[in-house]
């Protein structure tokens, strides 16, 4: 008896749960035919031909299903250049937990019924045109783990809402109009890993103790906005922090000598803001570091010479401050994996270290508006990776070296206005990648074929006698600047 009620009571089981998840299956199939009916240009006509009726949804392409209750738990129409509207009656999806319609061209809000969307972990709209503000009803997702919302129309501000996300990891808002402050509720977010709020106009502080409510953030991208005050002290509080760009801002105040401990970052962004005073000599302390970008941020003092011995180092961006001191002789020695140093229009001086050869991954050489001095050293010719190298406006002497025509990658050989005397080594002109010569404003004295050139400036010189009759056989050249100089006759 009790047994067949049991069954009886299995079987009603079955049956209700049977028809309630055949209901739910229809409800998702009629959500989207929904947003098919919402969407208005479907040029791979992927919707039209796959998201056939007689076809369960599950295999339609871009849906995926939970093998649990058989409902729809992803949707991602990323990519196939969808233009429309996002239909309400997505909001019945209400198993789904991956909603990816990115780089599409839907328009007009995100509406409201998506609120209901209780389980979502990840929502990525980047890349359509939709508009209006960043709604609120965000910060009622409470699952959510990542939120893309870049390169839409959205105006206004970022909504204090989101800092109701308390599963938050991902917040991606770059490319948009945003203004005003970004909300201290966001900076109290404390499972979040990566926020990127690149170009906006976003404007106010960094809360000082950021760390303390931030304390799993990896990636913090604010560069291109309007924010201003100082860097908190307190970021190497941030102890997981590995790529921090604050730069293109109103920054100011000293880079705090406390970023030294923030010892797992490899990228460090800070160019193109107000600062003042020198760069931390416990920046040496960073041994992961791979990027350091900080130029025009009114920089002075030394470089220190900790920062020379980071061997992780392979971009170094220091150009347009006001530093001084010199490169230290062995500086291959302690950064031996450098790719660019661009340590332009400085108060830079001494020579150019001949064991510069030893820095054997260097492709960008840039020191030009310096105070450097000596010879350039013949070594510089065994850099054979070096495409491109800016020397000009400095107080060199003597002859540029016929070893740079062993540079077989060089595409840009810059150094104007730098005293050298002598010919221009014939070499230069057989290095077939070159496509940039800029010797103008020295005192130099003859020229040879220009075959592979783009632009030869060699105003302002001591050139003399007849301009070789391989000019004319340089098919590539565009720009050609010769004047000032002492030339009896051109070939034709
Ligand atoms: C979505 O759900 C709402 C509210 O339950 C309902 O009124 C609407 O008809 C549903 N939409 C579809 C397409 O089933
Ligand atoms: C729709 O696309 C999916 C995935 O490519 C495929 O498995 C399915 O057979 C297609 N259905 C129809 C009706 O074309
Ligand atoms: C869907 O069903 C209709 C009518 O039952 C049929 O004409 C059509 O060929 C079917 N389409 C597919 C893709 O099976
Ligand atoms: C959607 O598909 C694209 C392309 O296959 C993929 O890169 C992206 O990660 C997917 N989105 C989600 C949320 O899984
Ligand atoms: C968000 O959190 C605030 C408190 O910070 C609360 O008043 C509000 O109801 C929450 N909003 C949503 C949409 O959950
Ligand atoms: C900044 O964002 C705007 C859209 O708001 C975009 O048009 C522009 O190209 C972006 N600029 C950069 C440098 O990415
Ligand atoms: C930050 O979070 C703490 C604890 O969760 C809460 O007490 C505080 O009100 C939050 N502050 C803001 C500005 O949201
Ligand atoms: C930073 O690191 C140095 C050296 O490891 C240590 O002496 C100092 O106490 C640290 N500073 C803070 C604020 O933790
Ligand atoms: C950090 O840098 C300071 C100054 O350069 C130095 O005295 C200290 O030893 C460094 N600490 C570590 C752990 O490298
Ligand atoms: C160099 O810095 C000055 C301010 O110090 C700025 O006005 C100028 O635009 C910068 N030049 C370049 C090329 O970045
Ligand atoms: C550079 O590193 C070496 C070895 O790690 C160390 O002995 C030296 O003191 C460091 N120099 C500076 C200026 O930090
Ligand atoms: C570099 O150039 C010099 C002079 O032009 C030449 O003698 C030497 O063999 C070259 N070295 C290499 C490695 O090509």
């Amino acid at each position: 008896m009790s047994s067949s009620i049991f069954s009886f009571a299995l079987s009603v089981f079955f049956l209700s749960s049977f028809t309630l998840s055949l209901n739910s299956i229809i409800t998702d199939k009629n959500a989207l035919i929904s947003l098919k009916n919402s969407i208005t240009s479907n040029p791979y006509a992927i919707l039209s031909t796959n998201w056939s009726q007689n076809t369960s949804v599950c295999n339609w392409i871009g849906v995926s299903c939970g093998l649990k209750h058989h409902r729809v738990i992803a949707l991602n129409l990323s990519g196939y250049d969808l233009a429309g509207t996002v239909s309400p009656h997505l909001g019945n999806l209400t198993f789904l937990r991956y909603l990816d319609i990115s780089y599409n061209r839907f328009t007009r809000i995100l509406p409201f019924e998506l609120s209901k969307l209780r389980r979502l972990k990840v929502m990525n709209v980047g890349a359509n045109s939709f508009t209006g503000e960043i709604p609120t009803w965000l910060g009622s997702l409470p699952q959510l783990e990542e939120l893309y919302l870049h390169n839409n129309i959205f105006l206004g501000n970022i909504p204090e809402e989101i800092g109701n996300l308390s599963q938050l990891e991902v917040l991606s808002i770059p490319d948009s109009s945003l203004i005003g402050n970004i909300p201290s509720s966001v900076f109290n977010i404390s499972s979040l890993k990566f926020m990127d709020l690149y170009n906006n106009s976003l404007s106010g502080n960094i809360p000082s103790d950021m760390c303390d409510s931030l304390p799993n953030i990896e990636v913090l991208r604010l560069w291109t906005n309007q924010l201003s005050g100082e860097i908190p002290p307190n970021i190497w509080k941030c102890t997981h922090l590995q790529d921090l760009e604050l730069s293109v801002n109103h920054f100011n105040g000293k880079i705090p000598s406390e970023i030294g401990n923030s010892s797992m970052l490899r990228k460090l962004y800070l160019g193109v803001n107000d600062f003042r005073g020198k760069i931390p000599e416990q920046i040496g302390n960073l041994s992961q570091l791979e990027v350091l970008s900080i130029p025009t941020a009114s920089l002075t003092g030394n470089i220190p010479s900790s920062l020379f011995n980071i061997s992780s180092l392979k971009y170094v961006y220091l150009f347009n401050n006001s530093l001084s001191g010199n490169i230290p002789s062995n500086i291959c020695d302690g950064l031996p994996y450098i790719e660019v140093l661009h340590i332009s229009a400085n108060q830079l001086y001494g020579e150019i270290p001949p064991n510069i050869w030893k820095c054997t991954h260097l492709q960008d050489l840039e020191l030009s508006v310096n105070h450097f001095n000596g010879k350039i050293p013949s070594e510089i010719g065994s850099l054979s990776m070096l495409r491109e190298l800016y020397l000009g406006f400095n107080d060199f002497r003597g002859m540029i070296p016929k070893e740079i025509g062993n540079l077989s990658q060089l595409e840009i050989l810059s150094i104007p206005a730098s005293s050298l005397t002598g010919n221009i080594p014939s070499s230069v002109f057989n290095i077939s990648s070159l496509k940039f010569i800029d010797l103008s404003n020295n005192s130099l004295s003859d020229i040879w074929n220009t075959k592979h050139l783009d632009t030869l400036y060699l105003f302002n010189n001591n050139l003399s006698g007849t301009i070789s009759p391989t000019i004319g056989n340089s098919s590539m050249l565009r720009v050609l600047y010769l004047g000032d100089n002492h030339f009896t006759g051109i070939y034709t």
